[in-house]
């Protein structure tokens, strides 16, 4: 993709006037600033210009006029990605569907909604709650993230243990290819075994092949009463053997953790610990409970973990209020460590290989960051951990993620012989471009390729994001 000269971006931008509103073609520099980037906060935002379509006819217009000028475009939700996926930062046009908001669609029989790929996660959440139904998809950012942008990164998130990841919730989409087609895919069917799913490409595609514009959602029922617990665990094996025995006694819907030095942070932020007595690791743990039903099962399951030495203190929620608290000392964890501009690495491997990839990798990041304060949190329950490490002050940005990539390479190659991901949840956008291989064989990547020219020939769909 060329950048182009002042005169020639204000042809561009011109001609897509012609089918966009004026008002929602903008070149600003603070609509480019803060429709340039995402959380990653790595790159400097550079997009050509910011384009807000409210109709899916003009998004197929706009692709197709991308594909006449050879324009690139960053398809964007709401931004709060942590790998740089929705970044513009070579003279792109941002494709915001932010003003593409409304549920379109509810149905009771097949407890389903239909939205526009701009719908908020919390406004389809809470849509779903007053209908007596449940979204389980779910997050901290639950607030400013959009459907469209979860389906292209298959965000997981805090109920995964129970519910899945986004893919599991979608059963049908819209898309514009990178051809400009509009695709009607799977229409919410539940079954439809009528030949390749297009659909499941568009999740995870991280906005390389086309761009979502509608989203037909599953919904469930409610959970009933879920408590949650949170545990002081004194070493890492202890987790996993609390995790054994919970999930097959309790209904769990999360299973999460976090280590004491993550949890200080939200603790400067004013929050209370959860109970005296400090340990090294806390898992969070939530299950449903309805009339305090399986208090006592709880209970007991916790004495015997004591026993065992997997846990030396404990507490469960004894109110809705209570368990919204608890919650906060695990989702608060990434908005209050985000000054300290965190490395990320979001890696997964099976379940049954976390106690082995666990020492392992304590091993490796006590050898190689002697001096940096490495935070663990994460999903464990899904095999998945986030491993933070926070930027010393008077640490240049490029110094420090070109030290913390070097690592990477050893901690992905541990990751590599567990049979792991890079990315969990995150996705790989440009953060781990350079790692994809770790995870993904040469011939699979090549594949990819062929699959990326079939929707977009030009690359004109968020190029240089995944692979280049
Ligand atoms: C989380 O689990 O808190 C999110 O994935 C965000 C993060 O990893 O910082
Ligand atoms: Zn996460």
């Amino acid at each position: 993709m060329t950048m182009h000269t002042a005169s020639e971006t204000a042809v561009l931008l011109d001609g897509v006037r012609a089918f966009v509103e004026p008002a929602h073609v903008r070149a600003d520099p603070d609509s480019r600033l803060n429709y340039g980037r995402d959380w990653t906060r790595l790159y400097a935002p550079n997009p050509l210009a910011v384009v807000l379509p409210g109709t899916v006819e003009q998004v197929q217009r706009l692709v197709r006029y991308a594909n006449d000028h050879r324009l690139a475009l960053v398809p964007s939700g709401g931004r709060t990605g942590l790998s740089g996926a929705a970044v513009a930062c070579r003279g792109e046009l941002v494709v915001s569907l932010e003003r593409m908001s409304r549920i379109l669609d509810f149905d009771p029989v097949d407890r389903s909604l239909t939205c526009q790929a701009g719908a908020v996660t919390e406004a389809v959440q809470n849509f779903a709650r007053e209908r007596g139904l449940y979204y389980p998809v779910d997050f901290a950012s639950r607030g400013s993230s959009q459907i469209g942008g979860n389906i292209a990164t298959n965000a997981g998130g805090i109920k995964v243990v129970r519910y899945g990841l986004t893919r599991d919730w979608v059963t049908g989409l819209k898309v514009v290819t990178g051809r400009g087609d509009l695709l009607d895919l799977n229409r919410g069917l539940i079954k439809n075994a009528s030949g390749y799913d297009l659909r499941h490409l568009f999740v995870g595609s991280e906005g390389t092949l086309g761009i979502i514009v509608e989203a037909t959602l599953k919904l469930t029922r409610p959970l009933r009463e879920p408590s949650v617990m949170v545990l002081g665990v004194p070493d890492l094996n202890g987790i996993m053997a609390i995790y054994g025995l919970l999930r097959g006694k309790l209904e769990l819907s999360a299973f999460e953790f976090f280590s004491e030095l993550a949890l200080r942070h939200v603790l400067k932020k004013g929050l209370h610990r959860p109970f005296d007595t400090e340990t090294p690791y806390y898992v969070l743990t939530e299950f449903e409970n309805p009339d305090g039903l399986h208090t006592d099962a709880a209970l007991a399951l916790f004495e015997h973990c004591a026993e065992q030495g997997w846990l030396v203190d404990g507490v469960i929620s004894q109110s809705e209020t209570q368990a919204k608290e608890l919650w906060r000392l695990r989702e608060d964890i990434s908005e209050s460590i985000a000054e300290h501009q965190p490395y990320k690495n979001d890696i997964a491997v099976r379940i049954s290989r976390v106690p082995a990839l666990l020492g392992e990798i304590d091993e490796l990041l006590a050898r190689e960051y002697p001096d940096f304060e490495v935070l663990w949190y994460g999903h464990i329950g899904d095999g998945n951990l986030h491993i933070n490490i926070l930027k010393p002050a008077d640490l240049e940005s490029a110094t420090f993620a070109q030290q913390c990539g070097a690592v990477s390479e050893h901690l992905f190659a541990v990751l590599q012989r567990h049979g792991g991901s890079i990315s969990a949840e995150h996705g790989v956008g440009l953060t781990k471009k350079p790692y994809l291989h770790y995870t993904r064989a040469e011939t699979e990547i090549g594949y990819l390729r062929a699959i990326k020219q079939a929707f977009d020939p030009n690359g004109i769909m968020n190029p240089g994001k995944i692979f280049d």
